[in-house]
């Protein structure tokens, strides 16, 4: 079993990523969906008991945020998975400028996201480390080198 964990700021494409590769295997956790901590752990703890696998999708931009996830899955014997998404703040800016409704979040959001963004490295507790790139509508994944 499996926790794919995804991080990047808002706009970056997590969502979008999900719906393409794992809609058909993977529940969704996200936050602002459930919009509780009490309700994500009663889904957490629903996937745990099922052996359902599941993808965290939220910002997750620092290590702290990230650690409750990643102690969890290990707990209950899920590997994790990291997924990084980096894009440069003009991308975010503009890709966040064509959502509308509530999709669509201030600039000062991103910016505040991007600030308190800690890059992962597997230490961590990832089972693997994957970076996620997308150039037009081509999207790559690859092993995620921490110091480039
Ligand atoms: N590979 C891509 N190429 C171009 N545009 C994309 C790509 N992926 C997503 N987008 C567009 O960028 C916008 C943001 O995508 P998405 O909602 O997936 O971001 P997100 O990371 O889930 O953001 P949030 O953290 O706010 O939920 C959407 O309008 C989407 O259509
Ligand atoms: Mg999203």
């Amino acid at each position: 079993m499996e926790m794919l964990l995804f991080m990047g700021a808002q706009g970056a494409g997590k969502s979008t990523f999900y719906r393409e590769r794992f809609f058909d295997t993977h529940v969704r956790v996200n936050l602002d969906m459930l919009a509780t901590r009490h309700r994500e752990k009663l889904l957490l703890h629903a996937c745990f008991q099922m052996k359902q696998r599941f993808v965290v999708d939220n910002t997750n931009p620092t290590r702290e945020q990230r650690a409750g996830y990643i102690s969890l899955a290990r707990a209950h014997g899920f590997a994790v998975v990291g997924y990084c998404f980096e894009l440069p703040l003009e991308d975010l800016r503009s890709r966040n400028e064509q959502r509308s409704g509530k999709a669509r979040v201030p600039d000062v959001a991103i910016l505040s996201t991007l600030k308190k963004f800690e890059r992962p490295s597997p230490e961590e507790g990832f089972d693997h480390l994957y970076r996620v790139d997308t150039h037009g509508s081509t999207c790559t994944v690859t092993e995620y080198l921490h110091e480039v």
